[in-house]
């Protein structure tokens, strides 16, 4: 491909990111000739695209002028509606929904956002997570085992490593946290993959589209959550998982609606899901690819929180999310206006040569590393630790095992430019002896 030039570089199109992965040319452009750039396409409102990891943290650190509450969070094409946003529209008008309410906490700006995040916030911190360690570990393991064991069944052929095993610890901790029951994790897999858009052909009605068909799951996943929360009043706190402490408590002096409990079930899921399988599933290909890396941490496991913040800035799950200024401001030079769109491109930090040396080079020693995978500021991801948890959990688990695997045949990525990352893995067994 040519080198990217300004007037004509893409760095906002699903399909372009499921074809090629991250536009890495586009934002180094950026980052060096024009890092608060006006972008300007025909099949995209107009924003502000933000590159560097100076200014990003700037916006995301300034809640009062660069506000969630805005008309855009994440990058859509022109007549397309945001993920997150849709699905509540069916579901809504038949549950008699308010429509002026936000989706979920994200959409929110402070005081109420601050009141919102503090009625989960405690389930995630690190002290609650130290007390899963040894549950996370023991599942890991678990799911390791199985995945092995079905290479080893397929004799050679490639397996899915991001549905055999990438998306399972982060499903089970979500679902355990919440207090979902065993059996309904098979279907909250596949709710999980419509909330990104992704629904494999086994999954959908004869002659539906993927798309009618993501919007169908997405009406079970709200149906499901009401039903949850309908027998949570009827129980009271019977269930014991975050759920019943949701239904049972107050925010600002009043119980969540089940339209509000909905949205936030929704969010904590959909976070919790994807964003932390794509991190283990890119984090295997690098590590494969890059076998020196592979064998020092084999060497020495005591390096795996540091692989897991490398990974974590190598593979940024995240691609973006969007903010409007609600006054003028000027940042780096150039003038924004109360209205406009900015939009923080996390990934294209997590590469910014004024922070990280030689950053396009996998190392799992690098200190610091601050990278913004998880953003930064008044929305800062939630889930951190319970995603630092489970990378940890599952790379240890994974190390013993690291040499047996092979990359096999095409990945293939999923269509969005929010969530980033492989919809498909396939790899294999290595075959002993053969170059
Ligand atoms: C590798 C895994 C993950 C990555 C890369 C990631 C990344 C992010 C990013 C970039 C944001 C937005 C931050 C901002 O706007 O400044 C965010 C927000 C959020 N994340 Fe995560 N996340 C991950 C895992 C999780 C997990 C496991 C949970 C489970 C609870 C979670 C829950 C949330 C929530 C609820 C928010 C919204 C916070 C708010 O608006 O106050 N995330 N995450």
């Amino acid at each position: 491909m040519s080198a990217p030039v300004l007037e004509t570089l893409e760095i906002h199109h699903p399909d372009s990111y499921a074809a090629r992965g991250f536009p890495w040319a586009a934002w180094d452009l950026l980052r060096a000739e024009a890092p608060v750039f006006w972008y300007a396409r025909e099949d995209v409102e107009p924003f502000w695209a933000v590159t560097r990891h100076a200014d990003i943290m700037t916006v995301a650190d300034n809640p009062r002028v660069f506000i969630n509450g805005g008309p855009r969070l994440r990058l859509t094409l022109k007549g397309h509606p945001e993920l997150g946003r849709a699905g509540r529209d069916d579901f809504g008008a038949t549950h008699g929904w308010d429509p002026d309410e936000p989706p979920d906490m994200v959409f929110m700006d402070n005081p109420r956002h601050r009141h919102m995040r503090q009625l989960t916030s405690w389930a995630y911190t690190q002290g609650a997570m130290r007390a899963m360690k040894p549950h996370f570990e023991m599942l890991a393991r678990q799911f390791t085992e199985e995945f092995i064991a079905s290479l080893t069944a397929a004799d050679g052929e490639a397996v899915d490593f991001v549905h055999g095993l990438a998306a399972r610890l982060p499903l089970v901790a979500t679902a355990e946290i919440l207090g979902l029951a065993r059996e309904d994790w098979d279907r909250i897999l596949i709710w999980g993959d419509a909330l990104i858009g992704e629904v494999a052909p086994e999954h959908r009605l004869p002659g539906e589209s993927k798309g009618r068909a993501s919007y169908r799951l997405m009406y079970e996943l709200r149906s499901y959550f009401e039903a949850l929360i309908e027998e949570s009043r009827a129980n009271g706190a019977a269930r014991g998982g975050l759920i019943d402490r949701m239904v049972h408590h107050e925010v600002q002096g009043r119980p969540l609606t089940n339209q509000q409990l909905n949205g936030y079930l929704l969010l904590l899921l959909a976070a919790g899901n994807d964003t932390t399988r794509n991190a283990l599933s890119g984090g295997l290909e690098a590590l494969l690819l890059h076998p020196a890396e592979r064998d020092k941490l084999m060497a020495n496991p005591a390096l795996v929180p540091s692989a897991v913040e490398e990974i974590l800035r190598w593979t940024s799950p995240i691609g973006n999310f969007l903010r409007t200024a609600a006054e003028d401001f000027t940042l780096a030079d150039t003038r924004i206006h109360a209205g406009d769109t900015v939009a923080l491109f996390y990934p294209s930090a997590n590469r910014d040569e004024r922070v990280f040396e030689t950053p396009y080079r996998f190392d799992i020693t690098r200190s610091p590393n601050p990278h913004l995978a998880f953003g930064f500021g008044a929305h800062f991801c939630l889930g951190t630790n319970l995603a630092r948890a489970e990378l940890t959990a599952s790379l240890t688990a994974l190390l013993p095992y690291l040499p047996e695997f092979v990359l096999a045949g095409t990945p293939t990525r999923i269509r969005q430019t929010h969530v980033l990352g492989y919809h498909h893995l396939p790899v294999r067994m290595a075959v002993r002896g053969v170059c």
